[in-house]
Formats: C-alpha cells, sequence, structure tokens
C-alpha cells in the first residue's frame, strides 16, 4: 500500500504498569492485556485492544531506557503514535527522501515481533511518530 494503513496504536507513558494496567481496564472494561518486554528497547508495555487499535501502556525497565528520561523531563501521558505501514523499509526511505527527521534509519524488532523505526517529533509538529510493521506483510 502506497499510504499508511491505519494507526496502530496510541503509546502512554507510566511509571507504575502493574498500577496503569489496573487503571485501564477499569477505564476501558477491557480485561484482557498483553504484556511483553522489549529488551532493545528498555521498556515494559502491554497492549489493550480497542477495536481495530490499540492502547500500549510503556514504562522503562531501567534508567537507560528512553521512556525513563521521557519521564524526568515530562509527566506520564502521551509518548508516541504508531502508524502500520506494509512497507517499513519503503517508508522510511521516502519520509528521509522527503526531509523528515529519522530516529531510526533501519527497523529494530519491537512488541508483538513487529518491526518498528521512530521518526523525530522536530520534523512532524511535536508527535513522536512510531512506524510499525508485522512480520510477514513485509
Ligand atoms: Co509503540
Amino acid at each position: 500500500m502506497d499510504h499508511f494503513i491505519k494507526i496502530d496504536h496510541i503509546g502512554i507513558a507510566v511509571r507504575d504498569l502493574d498500577a496503569a494496567i489496573e487503571t485501564y481496564r477499569a477505564l476501558t472494561n477491557i480485561e484482557d492485556c498483553h504484556t511483553e518486554v522489549v529488551e532493545e528497547m528498555k521498556v515494559k508495555t502491554a497492549f489493550f485492544k480497542i477495536g481495530d487499535t490499540n492502547l500500549e501502556l510503556v514504562c522503562a525497565v531501567d534508567e537507560s531506557s528512553p521512556i525513563h528520561q521521557f519521564l524526568e523531563k515530562n509527566r506520564e501521558g502521551i509518548h508516541h503514535m504508531a502508524f502500520q505501514t506494509d512497507d517499513i523499509r519503503g517508508d522510511l526511505k521516502r519520509l528521509k527522501d522527503q526531509g523528515f527527521k529519522l530516529i531510526n534509519e533501519e527497523p529494530m524488532v519491537g512488541a508483538h515481533g513487529k518491526l518498528i523505526a521512530f521518526v523525530h517529533p522536530k520534523s512532524t509538529n511535536g508527535v513522536l511518530l512510531e512506524l510499525c510493521q508485522c512480520e510477514g506483510s513485509e
């Protein structure tokens, strides 16, 4: 597809993942969530599937985590928005050619084994963007 497919998830930075899971269980009335540690990103995540998209609660596993650094400077809250794509490498090339500032020029493996890469908020009106692609849709 030559454009992003949908908003895959909204990422919310939290200090205490277990407490945030309980809050979002109560809020959404959805019991199920998928938790996963993503070592490469130094984060622990919990995904709540809401219709066709997801909420991702994300907390730091240690002080080297980008989420720890984010929470040193910011309150808990919306951290990033993720677009689903079926051609992450093609999109990274397209965005770079268009002058967007990429944080990752090459995709890495994120939660659910998806390929992910981030685009710097400086070039997207202040929103940290994640591109994500399901393994197998490449
Ligand atoms: Co995310």
